[in-house]
C-alpha cells in the first residue's frame, strides 16, 4: 500500500568538527562491531589523514580489513567481489572513507551483504518518487561514513550509483535501508583535495542544492537546506579553491555540501540527468558537465518556477531589485555559470572536441533517465537535443 507524505532521511549521527576522524574507534564499538571492512581507494589509503582513522581502529583494539579497491565509477564486478571479502573475513561493520565513489561502493556491498543476489538484482527502477519501494529489503549492516570531498552528499543519502557492466549503464541502488548510522564530518579529511578536484566536487554539491530546491518533490525541509547551502557554497568554494588550507572555508564547504546531501532527499533533476551523457561520452568530470549544463536548464525551468529561480539568484548575490520576474530568474544562469568560470569550469561544449553527432543519442538516454523526471518541466527529446545544441553556444 503506497504511504502518505513525504520522506526526508539523515544518518542517525552526523558529527561535524575537525579530528572527529580521529574517534572512529569509538563509534565502531558503540555500534557494537569486531571486525571492520574498511573501504577507500589506493590514493586515500597512503595519505597520513588516513592514517589517523587506521589509528583510532588499532587504538581501541578492532581489527579491519582494507579494501581499496574502489574506482571512480563503481562496477557491480567490484562490489559482489567486495561483499564476497566482507563475509569470508566475518566483518560486521562498514567503513567508507573517500569521495562518491569510495562511500557508494561502502554502501553497495553493504547491500548485498544483507539482500540476496548480486548488487545487479537490486538495481531500483524508480529512485525519485518512491525510496521505500526498492528490491533490497534488509537494513545495511552498521556503517561509518567519512568524506575527503565535500560534494557528492553520499556520506548523508541512501543511494548508491553503481555501473551495471553486463548492460553498459549506471544505475542506481539503495533506498531507505542504505542510510549510514554515523556521518564523520572532519574537515581536515578534506585538505589534501587539489583545487581542480575542490572546484568539481563542491560544484556538484552547489547543483545538488540548486535541483533540491526547484526539484518536482521538494518538501519544506530540503527546501531549507537547499537554499542555506547555495548561500555558503557561493560564499566559500572560491576561497576553499585559492587556498586549500583556509580551514574556515574547508569546514563550511563541507558544512555545505552535507546540507545539499540532506536537500537531495529529493533527488536530483534534469541538469544531471542531462550531464550524466557528457561524461560517458566525452570524459567530462561530473562537476564539468553541471557547469556545462547548467544554464541551457535553468533557462529551460523559469517559466516553470520564476521565483525559485529568483530565490536562487538572490542566494548566489545577485542584485534583482527594478528587474522584471523573467529577467529577475535568468540572474540564476548567469550566476551559475559565472560562478563556474571563478573557479576554473567550462560552461560550454566545444563543437572540435565535442562532436555534436551524438546529441540524439544523449538525447535519447537522458530522456530515460530517472532524474529527469524530477525536473519542474519534462522536456520532450527535442527539447533535450535543443539543450545540448544550446550548451555549445554560451
Ligand atoms: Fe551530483
Amino acid at each position: 500500500m503506497p504511504l502518505k507524505g513525504s520522506l526526508f532521511m539523515g544518518p542517525e549521527r552526523m558529527v561535524f568538527g575537525r579530528g572527529v576522524a580521529g574517534d572512529t574507534g569509538i563509534y565502531v564499538k558503540q555500534l557494537g562491531g569486531k571486525k571492520v571492512f574498511l573501504v577507500t581507494d589506493e590514493i586515500i589509503a597512503k595519505l597520513e589523514s588516513f592514517s589517523v582513522i587506521e589509528n583510532s581502529l588499532k587504538e581501541h583494539g578492532i581489527e579491519y580489513y582494507l579494501y581499496t579497491d574502489s574506482d571512480v565509477n563503481p562496477t557491480d564486478v567490484q562490489i559482489d567481489q567486495g561483499c564476497r571479502i566482507y563475509k569470508e573475513e566475518k566483518c560486521d561493520v562498514i567503513i567508507g572513507v573517500g569521495g562518491g565513489s569510495s562511500l557508494d561502493t561502502a554502501k553497495s556491498i553493504g547491500i548485498i551483504a544483507r539482500n540476496p543476489g548480486s548488487i545487479r538484482d537490486n538495481f531500483v527502477p524508480n529512485y525519485v518518487t518512491n525510496p521505500y519501494d526498492t528490491p533490497n529489503k534488509n537494513a545495511i549492516p552498521p556503517s561509518i561514513m567519512i568524506p575527503t570531498t565535500s560534494g557528492t552528499g553520499s556520506d548523508v543519502g541512501c543511494w548508491t550509483v553503481v555501473t551495471n557492466t553486463a548492460e553498459n549503464y549506471k544505475g542506481f541502488c539503495g533506498g531507505w535501508m542504505c542510510m549510514p548510522k554515523v556521518a564523520l564530518l572532519d574537515a581536515e579529511m578534506t585538505v589534501s583535495m587539489p583545487p581542480r578536484l575542490t572546484a568539481s566536487t563542491g560544484y556538484d554539491a552547489l547543483i545538488h542544492a540548486l535541483e533540491a530546491y526547484y526539484h518536482l518533490y521538494k518538501t519544506p525541509l530540503t527546501d531549507m537546506y537547499a537554499l542555506s547551502a547555495i548561500k555558503r557554497i557561493a560564499k566559500y568554494l572560491g576561497k576553499a579553491v585559492a587556498n586549500g588550507k583556509d580551514m574556515e572555508a574547508r569546514e563550511q564547504m563541507l558544512l555545505g555540501a552535507t546540507e545539499a546531501g540532506l536537500a537531495m532527499n529529493t533527488g536530483c533533476a534534469l541538469i544531471h540527468s542531462s550531464g550524466l551523457q557528457l561524461t560517458s561520452k566525452f570524459g567530462l568530470s561530473h562537476g564539468e558537465t553541471l557547469a556545462i549544463m547548467a544554464g541551457p536548464v535553468i533557462r529551460f525551468n523559469i517559466i516553470a518556477c520564476a521565483e525559485r529561480m529568483i530565490d536562487v539568484a538572490v542566494a548566489m548575490g545577485e542584485v534583482v531589485d527594478g528587474l522584471s520576474v523573467f529577467e529577475a530568474a535568468d540572474k540564476a544562469a548567469v550566476a551559475m555559470q559565472r560562478f563556474a568560470l571563478s573557479v576554473g569550469l567550462p560552461v560550454s561544449l566545444n563543437k572540435e572536441l565535442h562532436n555534436q553527432a551524438k546529441i540524439p543519442e544523449m538525447a535519447k538516454i537522458a530522456f530515460q533517465n530517472d532524474n529527469t523526471y524530477g525536473n519542474p518541466r519534462i522536456p520532450t527529446r527535442e527539447e533535450l537535443e535543443k539543450l545540448y545544441l544550446e550548451a555549445y553556444q554560451d
